[in-house]
């Protein structure tokens, strides 16, 4: 098939999608993160551009170039993506929260750098907000995909996430699985629906699970409208 003749089922509409980690600052020079990477969140936004969506990625720190023909919306902490995302729902179609946001943060953070003295350190810590929670009680006329990360018993987590923040979607991924989860360039997971329909999808590159995920989305959205 040729470019110029690829089928393009997201033409005229718009896809958010969040990748990477966050960044929780306890001082100028250090701060809470998880290994996340950002390549599936970014394998999902190049594969919604091509078929055609207009796409908004809101993005923690991470080492990779943005996607050709991709708005790329740089955040750093859970709090700015949190705005971004609020900001941004209203307009979208399709909203996929890949990004590996910190559930918690330091409840201070200091604007000079600490001095080491004492042999302990505590840190206290407090709960960012559930940005897919909030998707989830504002959700209108938007797909709402989710995401699950999880070591044991993935298939339970994932069933709970998905009714518990009212997704259309979750993707489960078990981290603990070899080929999946934080840095692979692979994933191996299940995609459950809201509307009943479970489908496993074995150790795949995460361009190829983007676009399954991203095909889902639309058969399920077509569905809907006839
Ligand atoms: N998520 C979010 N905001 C947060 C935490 C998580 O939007 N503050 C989103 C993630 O982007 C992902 C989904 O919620 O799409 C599930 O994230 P996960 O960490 O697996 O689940 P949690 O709900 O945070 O529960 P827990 O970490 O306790 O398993
Ligand atoms: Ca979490």
């Amino acid at each position: 098939q040729t470019e110029y003749s690829k089928p393009q089922p997201l033409k005229g509409k718009r896809v958010l999608i969040t990748a990477g980690p966050t960044r929780e600052k306890i001082d100028p020079v250090r701060y809470f993160t998880n290994p996340s990477t950002g390549k599936m969140g970014y394998a999902l936004a190049r594969q919604a551009a091509l078929l055609g969506a207009e796409v908004t990625l809101v993005s923690g720190p991470v080492a990779l170039d943005a996607p050709a023909d991709v708005r790329v919306v740089p955040i750093t902490t859970a709090q700015e993506m949190y705005e971004e995302v609020i900001h941004a729902y209203p307009e979208q179609d399709i909203v996929i929260k890949s990004a590996a946001v910190a559930d918690y943060r330091p409840k201070l953070t200091f604007d000079h750098k600490m001095k080491k003295s004492s042999d302990d350190y505590v840190v206290e810590m407090e709960r960012t907000k559930d940005i897919l929670m909030e998707l989830g009680q504002r959700k209108e006329h938007q797909y709402l995909i989710g995401f699950a990360a999880e070591t044991n018993d993935p298939e339970r987590y994932g069933r709970e996430k998905l009714a518990k923040k009212n997704l259309d979607a979750i993707v489960i991924n078990n981290v603990s699985e070899e080929g999946a989860g934080f840095g692979t360039d692979t994933n191996v997971s299940l995609l459950i629906t809201r509307k009943g329909k479970d489908q496993e999808f074995p150790l795949m590159s995460k361009d190829q699970l983007a676009h399954n995920i991203l095909s889902e989305a639309i058969d399920e959205i077509k569905k809907g409208e006839e």
